[in-house]
């Protein structure tokens, strides 16, 4: 990858996440070099900046990393420095310690520090100052996701000339969770500083809209809240709606489901390397009659022991043949300082080294388990070289892994086995849908999966891709971009 230095300059388009989409990394020969960053939100972002001469704002994945704005690769960055007391505490810590595990069901118990929220709100501060020194006249800058939830407010304060939007990209918890974090009433001020607050499923936005009339008492009209211009709440709990006639200021609250660029994947797919080394890797793996394949963060919410729990017992009541059937587990690293994290790594793998030690064969092994993160022209081998995907999520917001497979199956083969907790399963209504909670409903889903016959599977593919592909990432941003553009429109209108 290489990077130029840009001229200062301000932007009529920005977007601000917790990672830009490269990671610094160090080089082999020492000096400093670029990685692809991990995860769905910036796969789903970075071809809408690519159709947009923006800005993206956010931190480059090291602590104390004093860098300019830069371009690669056509995109514009504008890093965001975090000590390393604050990638702790920030994004160690309240983001991935506190709202990671209470937006995803307390699947993992949330911790609650003070000082961890007090950095919270320090980072989200800065990326406000940082976006407002970047942005142009009346730009429209879209926050992305948890980790910046009170950007919003902070930004509005600062430039009320911008049009805000936020998009969630995990799940917004029932109030009855939601309603355990000390700062819950903060966090909702925060994201109503937002024009447009987007959600992946309805079940979200319901949620949000819930968490607004129990804390705020704000009106809420299907995806329409009206918040006061001047709150004159005393910021805890207000349960009286807004007095009739004061000023107030709309704000949308609704899904917008988040997807891929289809066509990118069909096209490697396509390509005849990448179809070889798909080949390549089947042959490799022994030719086995079926490759099953798992791909995700190395998470708890991803549902990895469950489905390795589903499989071991499969091939322990003998229905699946190990010498016949072979599952590769990639799980890439993540968030590896975090214990929950660590522990969930240490129990994964001693899982896998059991059902290995008890099933594999010498030249054959019943799992073939990856501790690494791959490029996308490996990762679209594999989801050709797999006759099952398995995504058996216990909550994630959208998984874009599902929506991968799909894409690349312009062979309209393959299964796909989707969790009901994984927003996809909204919109991919014709796969095997399973409740990852029920072992014994996985073990027959997974059986379901190995047994079906050809001609299911080719139509359940081909209504599959037809989602994916009338639904993909820039009908994603666009929706949302328009429904900030029209609001805008009638502000001007109302303002005038
Ligand atoms: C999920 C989150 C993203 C996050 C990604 C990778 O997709 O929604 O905000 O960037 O996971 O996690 P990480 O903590 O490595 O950024």
């Amino acid at each position: 990858m290489s990077t130029t230095a840009p001229s200062a300059r301000l932007f009529d388009f920005i977007v601000a996440s917790n990672r830009l989409p490269v990671d610094s990394v160090v080089n082999a020969d020492g000096g400093q070099g670029w990685s692809r960053s991990p995860g769905g939100l910036v796969a789903a972002l970075e071809p809408v900046m690519h159709s947009h001469d923006g800005a993206w704002v956010g931190w480059a994945g090291e602590a104390d990393l004093e860098l300019d704005p830069f371009d690669i690769d056509g995109l514009h960055l504008v890093p965001v420095r975090l000590s390393a007391a604050e990638v702790r505490e920030y994004y160690e810590g309240f983001s991935n310690d506190t709202l990671w595990p209470l937006y995803h069901d307390v699947i993992a118990a949330p911790s609650f520090h003070r000082e961890w929220w007090d950095a919270y709100r320090a980072v989200n501060q800065r990326f406000a100052d940082i976006v407002a020194a970047v942005s142009a006249k009346g730009a429209v800058v879209w926050v992305q996701d948890y980790q910046l939830q009170l950007v919003p407010k902070m930004l509005r304060e600062l430039r009320p000339d911008l049009t805000i939007g936020f998009f969630d990209h995990i799940p917004f918890p029932p109030y009855g969770l939601f309603s355990q974090l000390p700062w819950r009433t903060h966090v909702i001020e925060g994201l109503l500083g937002a024009d447009v607050v987007g959600f992946q499923r309805d079940a979200d936005a319901g949620n949000f809209a819930q968490a607004v009339r129990r804390l705020k008492g704000y009106a809420t009209t299907g995806s329409r809240i009206e918040v006061p211009i001047v709150d004159e709440s005393p910021g805890v709990r207000v349960f009286s709606p807004i007095k009739r006639g004061a000023p107030s200021r709309t704000v949308i609250a609704k899904k917008f489901p988040i997807s891929i660029d289809a066509d990118i994947y069909r096209a490697a797919a396509k390509d005849p390397g990448i179809r070889a080394r798909a080949r390549q890797i089947r042959a490799d793996l022994g030719n086995p009659a079926m490759i099953m394949l798992g791909v995700d963060r190395l998470d708890y919410t991803k549902g990895i022991r469950h489905r390795l729990q589903a499989y071991g017992e499969l091939l322990a009541e003998g229905r699946i043949n190990p010498t016949e059937v072979i599952l590769v587990q990639v799980a890439s690293p993540s968030r590896e300082r975090v214990k929950s994290y660590i522990d969930l790594r240490d129990e994964i793998e001693l899982t896998v080294g059991r059902i290995n030690g008890e099933y594999s064969e010498l030249g054959h092994q019943a799992i073939s388990y990856h501790h690494h993160s791959y490029p996308r022209e490996e990762m679209v081998a594999l989801y050709l070289a797999a006759d099952i995907m398995l995504v058996t999520a216990l909550r994630d917001g959208m998984n874009l892994v599902a929506k991968e497979y799909v894409a690349s199956r312009f062979d309209d083969d393959g299964v796909l086995v989707l969790s009901e907790f994984a927003g996809a399963s909204d919109e991919l209504t014709r796969a095997i849908r399973v409740n990852p909670h029920d072992i014994d409903g996985l073990k027959d889903a997974f059986m379901r999966a190995v047994e079906m016959p050809h001609d299911e599977r080719r139509s359940r593919m081909r209504y599959l891709r037809k989602r994916v592909f009338d639904n993909d990432v820039e009908k994603w941003s666009n929706g949302f971009l328009e429904v900030l553009a029209h609001h805008r429109h009638e502000k001007d209108t109302r303002s005038r």
